[in-house]
């Protein structure tokens, strides 16, 4: 099975949920409005149960459905993520389990929405969207997105030098120089175009025209790329790259015209949301 161990270090687990931009609300107003278009409410109101796949820590993604489901499982490969996700918990109708995404813990037939946030790119896609079809009822949905930096500078009178500096990093990680930079990181960074990615049903929808400012520090940037693998191990891994990493934030102090690492930054982020209904009559 293919498998990528990218988030399984409890340090970066505890950065990840204090660096990480949070998606806006009006991402889970779109999945939830998509999804009761023809999903059957119990007679609570809510929906019996959604699963949130690759949930790492939970609060970034788990914890919005909550309110709407009578249950939510969170699933992830990391028992370090699923500790974390179990220690973040923030409502009782969640359970969190150690379980991948393409042999979901779940009956046939079961789950009205299978959420995937920042982590359908990990996957493999083609069993997870058969397991899909095998736990959804007829009207689930499939609901995957995630979010990539638009590197706009949008709170500083010298914006857009920064922001040219700040695209430097961009290009440079995704550049060949990065033997780090895989296959998901690319799926992610084109938005989930690759034909690959897309929800095998008739009925689907995208939207990639969500942005949301992203409102952090200079040295708030810093720690965000951190949490990016391939970021992270492709600066470490030498000492020209180590300098290189240093002499950006020196020009975006520079730039900024501080001393203090501390001084607030905003950038915009972009969301991409890929929306897919299980048919409810399936034709022979
Ligand atoms: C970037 S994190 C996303 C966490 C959270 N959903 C969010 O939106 O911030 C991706 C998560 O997917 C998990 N993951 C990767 N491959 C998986 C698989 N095959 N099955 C379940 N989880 C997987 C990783 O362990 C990681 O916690």
């Amino acid at each position: 099975m293919l498998s990528y161990r990218r988030y399984d270090d409890p340090v970066q687990i505890s950065e990840y949920v204090v660096s990480r931009p949070r998606y806006p609300q009006k991402v889970f107003d779109m999945i939830l409005e998509y999804t009761k278009q023809q999903a059957i409410p119990c007679k609570s109101g809510k929906f019996p149960l959604a699963v949130d796949v690759g949930c790492g820590p939970g609060l970034m993604s788990t914890s919005f459905l909550a309110p709407h489901f009578d249950k939510v499982l969170g699933i992830d490969i990391s028992e370090a993520q699923i500790a974390e996700a179990n220690a973040n918990k923030e409502y009782d109708n969640i359970e969190y389990k150690v379980a991948h995404a393409e042999s979901m813990p779940v009956e046939d037939k079961s789950v009205t929405l299978v959420q995937v946030a920042t982590a359908l790119h990990w996957l493999d896609h083609e069993k997870f969207y058969r397991e899909c079809d095998r736990v959804l009822v007829a009207g689930g949905v499939i609901a995957a997105f995630s979010h990539y930096p638009d590197i706009q500078v949008i709170d500083h009178p010298n914006k857009d030098h920064l922001t040219r500096i700040l695209r430097e990093i961009q290009v440079k990680i995704t550049s060949n120089e990065n033997p780090e930079y895989l296959l998901p990181n690319k799926y992610a960074a084109e938005y989930y175009k690759d034909p690959c990615l897309q929800i095998p049903y008739p009925d689907t929808q995208r939207y990639d025209d969500i942005f949301f400012p992203f409102h952090t520090t200079i040295a708030g940037i810093h720690r965000y790329y951190m949490t990016i693998t391939c970021v992270r191990k492709f600066i470490s891994s030498n000492e020209d790259r180590k300098r290189w990493w240093k002499d950006i934030f020196d020009r975006i102090m520079e730039a900024y015209r501080t001393d203090n690492s501390e001084s607030p930054l905003t950038i915009q982020f972009k969301v991409y949301l890929l929306l897919g209904r299980k048919p409810k009559i399936i034709l022979e």
